[in-house]
């Protein structure tokens, strides 16, 4: 294939009624990305440009819209990686609209990876990131459901990812994967993580090999219950298995099954210059990707135009 992208907009238990808004999101994002493509710009613009209309969009747990911790704060994490083991990473950073933004410059700008809290605040202002007053992150449904959590004992966040359409409703952490004109794979993740977490809580989101990988021309961005995806490396193990499995869709079931081992939750998506796939083990995880001038595919349930690869 020439172009391509493949987008996520979280793998959880995404209750209907936040289908129609899942689905529109991550198209959305898919379309802005593929005609970035299609115009030659590099696969970190389009990557960018993708996963920032998400962080815009409170739909999604990321940028406006993010969780609230336990103190009532928004914290987010996010990832950009591009090929060469190139990437940049902010955690638990706060009052930025665009966290992708910020890991991008960490990325291009500093001789760091990762930078957490009050230095990536910093690195930001350095950078002139406009600082947002917290009230534009925090949307008044995760204040409700911050006082309806902290009314519930022994709350699990780790339930919302496999059964809160009953209980509290949950939305999802946002991924895209782009190779452009150029052969170039790039990847990027974003998330305010879950829902009543720990102030200073890193999920796998800005960890490399855990929420985002690239290596050997194929990319890997995850979602679903970061604790669990820490533990067995999920994107790593995602591009592992590309390397030995003829598809990529085989590559993303594979690695899905290792979560297994953990009880995880959670979903991936893959995109390589030959091929796309994806898999998840959650009730739901909103997707949406084209290959080239091919029509744009999204989905949602298990099933949901998976397909094998045939010829780009
Ligand atoms: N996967 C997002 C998180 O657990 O933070």
């Amino acid at each position: 294939m020439k172009f391509g992208v493949i987008i996520h907009g979280g793998a959880w238990d995404i209750p209907d009624n936040a289908v129609t808004d899942h689905l529109n999101g991550v198209q959305k994002a898919c379309n802005i990305a593929n005609k970035l493509l299609k115009n030659g710009k590099s696969s970190l613009d389009a990557v960018e440009a993708a996963i920032s209309v998400m962080e815009n969009d409170s739909t999604f747990d990321a940028g406006k819209g993010s969780f609230v911790n336990q103190i009532g704060e928004v914290e987010m994490d996010a990832i950009i990686a591009t090929e060469g083991y190139q990437f940049g990473a902010v955690c638990a950073v706060q009052n930025i609209s665009n966290p992708i933004k910020l890991a991008r410059l960490v990325m291009e700008k500093t001789k760091q990876h990762i930078l957490v809290g009050k230095g990536a605040n910093l690195f930001a202002e350095q950078m002139g990131l406009p600082f947002v007053a917290p009230e534009s992150l925090l949307v008044g449904r995760e204040l409700d459901r911050y006082y309806k959590i902290k009314r519930i004992p022994n709350f699990s966040a780790k339930n919302m990812f496999r059964d809160s359409r009953r209980k509290i409703n949950g939305m999802g952490t946002v991924g895209a994967i782009c190779l452009d004109i150029l052969g170039k794979i790039s990847i990027g993740v974003s998330t305010g993580g879950t829902p009543h977490k720990r102030s200073g809580r890193v999920g796998d989101t800005p960890l490399w090999g855990a929420g985002g990988y690239v290596e050997s021309s194929v990319g890997a961005a995850a979602t679903g219950y970061g604790e669990d995806i820490i533990k067995v490396l999920l994107t790593y193990k995602a591009v592992e298995y590309a390397k030995i499995e003829p598809s990529l869709n085989k590559a993303a079931t594979r690695a899905i099954t290792e979560l297994k081992r953990v009880n995880g939750l959670g979903g991936v998506i893959m995109l390589n210059q030959n091929d796309v796939g994806f898999d998840f083990n959650t009730p739901r995880m909103a997707f949406a990707y084209q290959i080239e001038d091919t029509g744009l595919i999204v989905g949602i349930d298990p099933g949901d135009a998976k397909r094998e690869r045939k010829d780009y």
